[in-house]
């Protein structure tokens, strides 16, 4: 048995990654990276046709030795036989009555007890809530008043907290909320005091409003219940039959929302009118919200498995006087990855049969890839340079054409997704930018999975499988750092961190207190650094990008505010901000010591 894999890069391996290997991903006799990747090659390769199944095994086993990481549901339940589901992200959708259901949507506790399985089962689930009805409307049933969709949401966090997840880690959840609902300002306002722990909350902006923000005009806080007595003086009953409860300056909303987020990093927003005008289901689905870390806009009961390429294993002659980036060995890689999750969709347990459902008739999975900002540094580019965006954004260009192309080869071999519809699919905003050759491959056979791409932030797994390269689009954080790890007696412990090129760069024999100037880290740029990379990457993302805007503690809050506009602009799906504040302290820190 192979007790200690090497690391990428030929490095021996850090105990922090060795530590959560153990914890998470290495299973009863399992010592290390190799079992593990056996063991996932094994269980997705059962799926292939039996006279294939040997030669699908090793080509899986070689994919992952390449540099394809499957996300980390993949990595610790595959093969094992265990109830836990081998997908990341769920969105699972919340009515407007106690029990039993609201039309289509499951009631307020049926939706608990439906998270409470998934989470069980090692999903992450994301919610709007602006179906429930605002605090004070009426409830005629009972004639009393209701409480409100943020009040509800404190049980969801409660219960999360209580229900442990599967897979050794606890639960995360989304908690979204409509800008034009009339409790706003209430879920804004949520986590200020402290609460909502388990949650990460985001305010689903319309384009509506932003146009209403650009110029100063009021907008409409609007519900389909009746309002209780206290809004009735202000309320109008709209044409569609709801009830604009009130109106608000809307700049004054947008700053609200800004103010908070610059204080306590939250709410997040997400732009979900540019969500749904790119989503290549546009004509059989709404997207309402995200998974919890936003890579991922989801419908009701939607779930993604994620994988992503080690970017950081394709870069030739690191450091060197011409070091080269080997798209043809990536999109190879890329193939089989996109295989292996097409059959994470077979293999994987359910916790919910609408799930199943959902899944099977769209399949989609979510490709992407971590250590960007490593590889960049080992190619001699700086991140926060044109040249790093334009490296980044041909990777992301040449990743979606290599997923695209798989899946339709897939589409030939195993047949297109049930909810294919050529013309339809076609016609959406995203595919009318695919290349020719692809689009009319897509026609001609169609598309085994209506999503493929998207780029998770890869928090544990690139600490296990990949030395601690930078996660997902990220640039490297700090070149060494502490990051406190929750142990299993509910200890922290504080372990020291490396990044991988940093790390190679050492090993090299190159003295890492004269770093080259493509060294930079997420603290050493400017903020609208971090927003460029996302802008020079999205257009080649069917989903989403999860990143985090790192803006330093004295950023001016008009600048500040000017992000999240220009974010709007640029048509992005949503945004994400870190300010460091006194409330939230920080898994990470950056070590003295470095
Ligand atoms: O590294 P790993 O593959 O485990 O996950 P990630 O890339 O950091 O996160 C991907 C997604 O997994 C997140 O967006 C969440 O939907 C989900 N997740 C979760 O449910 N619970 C966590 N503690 C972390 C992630």
């Amino acid at each position: 048995m192979n007790a200690i894999d090497t690391a990428p890069g030929g490095l021996p391996p850090q105990e922090v990654s060795l530590d959560v290997l153990r914890e998470k991903y290495a299973k009863g006799l399992e010592a290390g990276i190799l079992d593990v990747r056996r063991r996932v090659a094994r269980a997705l390769a059962a799926l292939e046709p039996e006279d294939r199944r040997d030669e699908f095994e090793a080509r899986f086993l070689w994919a992952q030795e390449q540099g394809f990481v499957p996300a980390g549901r993949i990595a610790s339940a595959a093969g094992l036989g265990l109830q836990a589901t081998l997908i990341n992200c769920f969105v699972q959708p919340v009515g407007d009555s106690i029990s039993g259901n609201d039309g289509a949507l499951p009631g307020i506790y049926t939706a608990l007890a439906e998270a409470a399985e998934t989470m069980r089962r090692g999903g992450g689930v994301g919610y709007d809530f602006s179906a429930i009805r605002p605090n004070g409307s009426k409830v005629h049933g009972t004639r009393s008043r209701a409480s409100g969709p943020v009040s509800y949401m404190e049980v969801f966090d409660a219960s999360c907290r209580t229900v442990e997840s599967a897979g050794a880690r606890r639960g995360a959840q989304m908690g979204v909320l409509r800008i034009d609902h009339p409790d706003i300002e209430r879920f804004i306002a949520a986590k200020d005091a402290g609460g909502l722990t388990n949650f990460n909350i985001s305010v689903g902006v319309t384009d509506d409003f932003m146009r209403a923000v650009e110029s100063d005009a009021m907008f409409d806080l609007v519900h389909r219940a009746e309002p209780g007595d206290e809004d009735m003086a202000t309320a109008r009953r709209l044409d569609d039959g709801r009830w604009a409860y009130r109106q608000v300056r809307a700049r004054e909303l947008w700053d609200r929302i800004i103010a908070s987020t610059y204080d306590h990093a939250e709410p997040g927003v997400l732009f979900i009118d540019r969500m749904n005008a790119e989503n290549n289901l546009w004509y059989a689905e709404r997207l309402h919200a995200t998974n919890p870390c936003g890579e991922q806009p989801l419908p009701a009961y939607g779930c993604c498995d994620l994988g992503s390429v080690n970017l950081t294993a394709f870069v030739d002659d690191p450091f060197g006087a011409q070091p080269s980036f080997d798209f043809e060995r990536m999109c190879e890689v890329a193939a089989v990855g996109v295989r292996m999750l097409d059959l994470v969709l077979d293999a994987t347990e359910w916790p919910l049969p609408q799930q199943a459902a959902e899944s099977q008739a769209k399949r989609r999975v979510g490709l992407g890839f971590l250590g960007l900002g490593s590889a960049l540094v080992m190619l001699g580019l700086r991140y926060d340079s044109d040249e790093g965006r334009a490296m980044a954004a041909r990777i992301a260009e040449t990743l979606r054409d290599a997923a695209y192309a798989t899946s339709v080869a897939l589409a030939r071999e195993k047949g297109p997704f049930p909810l294919f519809d050529a013309d339809r699919y076609l016609d959406g905003q995203f595919v009318g930018r695919l290349p020719d050759w692809l689009r009319e491959a897509i026609r001609m056979y169609g598309i085994r999975n209506s999503h493929l791409l998207s780029i998770a932030p890869t928090g544990t797994i690139s600490l296990a499988f990949a030395d601690n390269a930078s996660n997902g689009i990220e640039p490297p954080y700090s070149w060494t750092y502490q990051r406190k790890k929750r142990m299993a007696d509910g200890s922290m412990r504080s372990y020291d961190v490396e990044d991988h090129a940093w790390r190679l760069y050492r090993q090299m024999g190159y003295d890492v207190d004269a770093l080259p100037p493509a060294f930079v880290t997420a603290l050493e740029m400017r903020a609208i650094e971090h927003l460029r990379m996302v802008q020079a990457v999205q257009p080649f993302v069917d989903t989403a990008i999860s990143k985090t805007v790192n803006v330093p503690e004295d950023y001016p809050f008009a600048d500040f505010r000017d992000l999240y506009s220009q974010a709007w602009h640029a048509g992005l799906k949503g945004l994400a901000t870190y300010r460091p504040n006194t409330v939230l302290g920080s898994v990470l820190s950056t070590s003295s010591a470095a």
